[in-house]
């Protein structure tokens, strides 16, 4: 928790001490905000609450069942929903259904109706605005007078005295309330009180809230330290940054006004924009009377950007952009400590076949480095499983066949692969990131191209010498088949993910460069043509190979839109042989295990070379190594971002 600061960066924030209470993302946030010139102060207010450990919920769920609950009111969108995923843990949905059925069903609004809707449940009566619970008692006098009624209120967040003294006021017989938690305050609130502490001392000048949650544990903890009225009079004189319009929501709920809310509600725009407000909007603050807070608003949005128009799509289209886009291969992966956690509870291949966790690690790994394009979480090897492999990733050690391909009847166990119901939860992971991702920001999805794939079915994991393939590669009319099989497969998974939402794609040959320049022509590229040709149209298709030099004479032949190339080649020269496509690349990855100037400079020597021509995608020249600091990602994204052609 000790404050943090860049000496060689500062901007933006101007050296503030900056709060901010995330938990799994703490690092990261204190990447960003350091990254922007300030002090990070970075504390945990959240713990997820394991569904099964909300006794309230299942004791309540007796009592409904068996008939002794007349009335229940739903407070919000998020319990409502809670509560049914926490009673499906234990019963079947049928059974949760029915005994809601028996009660009379009060929904506080929109959103519990919603939630309610969405479980398969009709709300008997949906509170009209404004949702207050002076509101909802009116409405219960109206319609369903509560008298000697026994009544359930599902609460979350912190619970409403005054609602209760009035259905106790009613004559209810009974008012039971059921709290329902998705969050608690962590284990260890230390860090959290001290930081509260610091910001009772004056000691920090902005605080950034991603979350509601995340307002309402510091408020609850406050209290708890008796210092509640402190805490809020302290925070309205800091400068106060919200996510959104819910986290705005809960601070005015406490009279807190908060002074922004980005225009994307995102973690990388909320230190962003902290950066190019908190400096002038604290000098303001420390000169103003209190009551001027009350005047401030958040600051207006944009328009919302079209996908098409992003800076990634223009520039795989070649036409000219106001900056370079910037990707990073591998972008979400271990380098990342918020992956990191999560790769502590799941496997890998659980991760990926885990469509929220997929989507999680690949929307946050964007929001985090604020790059141009998303990609997809996944692996080029999930495909070997409906293909008829038995695929392993044992821990630091890489993917592993267990039964690999390695004579020509193998050619027979090669099941085909229909992309949309074989790999089904990947197309399920694209949908989700769509719909989660910022909407313009294009999303990339990706597959092994058939060389690099037929390596690993033929090698069973990494190699050295290429053994196996090279004996097939001698044996045409087994590998023409193989190629043409894998192909196949290929072709319908990319076209899947195009259908369930991916803007681009990529083929990943990452072992094609150990071939001859004729091999590649003869046993390569009529696949890659195949396989091109076969993908839907209209769709951005990004060729990366390693060491592919040699055979960039034919590279603009097979169709691809963009070829990605490594940094073994300048990239002026390969721009130059590779004549009319879009261009990415091309940093050597181990350049990020510098620091921000050596990476600025080496960064701007390719910006340099690429000279503003339309048509270039900056990138790795392979993927990022997990030993990369996150503060030097970011410090790739900012120098990219910052170059004027
Ligand atoms: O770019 C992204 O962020 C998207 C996800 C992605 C992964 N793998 C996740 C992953 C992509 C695009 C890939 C492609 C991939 N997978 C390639 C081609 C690109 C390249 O780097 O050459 C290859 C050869 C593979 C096969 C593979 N997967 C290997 C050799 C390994 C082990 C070595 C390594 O890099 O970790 C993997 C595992 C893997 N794939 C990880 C990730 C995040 C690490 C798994 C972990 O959490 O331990």
């Amino acid at each position: 928790m000790s404050p943090t600061n860049n000496e060689t960066e500062s901007h933006g924030l101007e050296g503030l001490t900056v709060a901010a209470f995330e938990s799994r993302m703490a690092q990261e946030m204190e990447a960003l905000i350091v990254r922007h010139g300030g002090k990070a102060v970075v504390a945990p207010s959240m713990r997820e609450v394991p569904l099964t450990q909300n006794k309230a919920a299942f004791d309540f769920f007796e009592t409904l069942q068996q008939g002794y609950v007349d009335v229940v009111i739903f407070m919000t969108g998020v319990g409502a929903k809670t509560l049914f995923k926490t009673l499906e843990t234990k019963y079947a949905k049928s059974r949760v259904e029915r005994a809601f059925r028996k009660a009379y069903m009060v929904a506080r609004g929109p959103k519990p109706a919603k939630a309610l809707q969405d479980f398969g449940l009709k709300a008997s009566i949906v509170v009209p605005e404004p949702n207050t619970w002076k509101q909802i008692l009116l409405v219960l006098d109206n319609y369903k007078p509560i008298k000697k009624l026994r009544v359930a209120v599902q609460e979350y967040g912190a619970p409403n005295a005054e609602f209760i003294q009035g259905l106790q006021d009613r004559g209810a017989q009974d008012v039971t309330a059921v709290p329902v938690y998705r969050w608690a305050l962590p284990e260890d609130t230390r860090p959290l009180r001290d930081l509260i502490d610091s910001i009772l001392h004056n000691e920090v000048q902005v605080a950034l809230f991603t979350s509601a949650t995340q307002i309402h544990h510091v408020i609850q903890l406050a209290a708890e330290m008796g210092q509640e009225d402190q805490i809020k009079d302290a925070l309205s004189r800091m400068v106060v940054g919200s996510i959104g319009p819910v986290a705005s929501e809960a601070l005015k709920n406490y009279q807190i006004v908060p002074d922004f809310e980005p225009e994307h509600p995102k973690m990388g725009f909320l230190v962003k924009e902290a950066g190019e407000q908190a400096p002038e909007i604290f000098k303001t603050k420390k000169q103003s009377t209190p009551t001027m807070k009350a005047a401030a608003a958040p600051s207006m949005k944009k328009a919302p950007p079209v996908l098409k128009d992003s800076l990634f799509l223009k520039a795989c289209r070649k036409e000219a952009t106001e900056g370079t886009p910037i990707w990073i291969m591998r972008q979400a992966g271990r380098y990342l400590p918020g992956y990191r956690q999560i790769r502590e509870m799941v496997s890998f291949l659980d991760l990926c076949k885990n469509p929220d966790l997929a989507a999680e690690v690949t929307v946050s790994a964007q929001e985090v480095l604020g790059v141009d394009a998303a990609i997809l979480f996944a692996d080029i090897l999930l495909i070997t499983e409906p293909l008829g492999f038995q695929l392993e990733f044992v821990e630091n050690g890489g993917p592993v066949i267990r039964n690999p391909f390695r004579k020509p009847d193998d050619l027979k166990r090669l099941n085909p692969v229909d992309g949309a119901s074989d790999l089904g939860y990947v197309m399920q992971a694209v949908k989700k990131i769509r719909s989660n991702l910022q909407s313009d920001i294009p999303l990339i999805g990706f597959a092994g191209a058939p060389f690099t794939l037929a390596s690993y079915l033929l090698e069973g994991g990494g190699t050295k010498d290429y053994f196996h393939t090279r004996s097939v590669l001698g044996d045409i009319k087994v590998w023409d088949e193989l190629m043409r099989k894998l192909v196949s497969a290929t072709a319908s998974y990319l076209n899947a993910q195009i259908d369930a939402g991916v803007q681009a794609v990529q083929l990943f040959d990452s072992w094609v460069g150990i071939l001859a320049p004729d091999e590649f022509q003869r046993l390569v590229l009529p696949y890659l043509k195949m396989l091109i040709g076969g993908i839907k149209p209209g769709v951005p298709i990004i060729y990366f190979g390693t060491q592919t030099e040699p055979f960039f004479p034919w590279l603009k032949d097979t169709g691809a839109t963009v070829i990605g190339v490594d940094w073994h080649v300048d990239l002026d020269k390969a721009w130059k042989q590779l004549g009319n496509v879009a261009i990415q690349g091309n940093l050597d990855p181990q350049i990020l295990l510098t620091d921000p100037d050596k990476i600025r400079v080496e960064a701007e020597k390719i910006l340099r070379m690429a000279g503003g021509r339309p048509g270039h995608i900056f990138n790795l020249g392979h993927g990022i190594l997990p030993q990369t600091p996150v503060e030097n990602a970011l410090a790739l994204v900012e120098t990219v971002k910052n170059w004027k052609t």
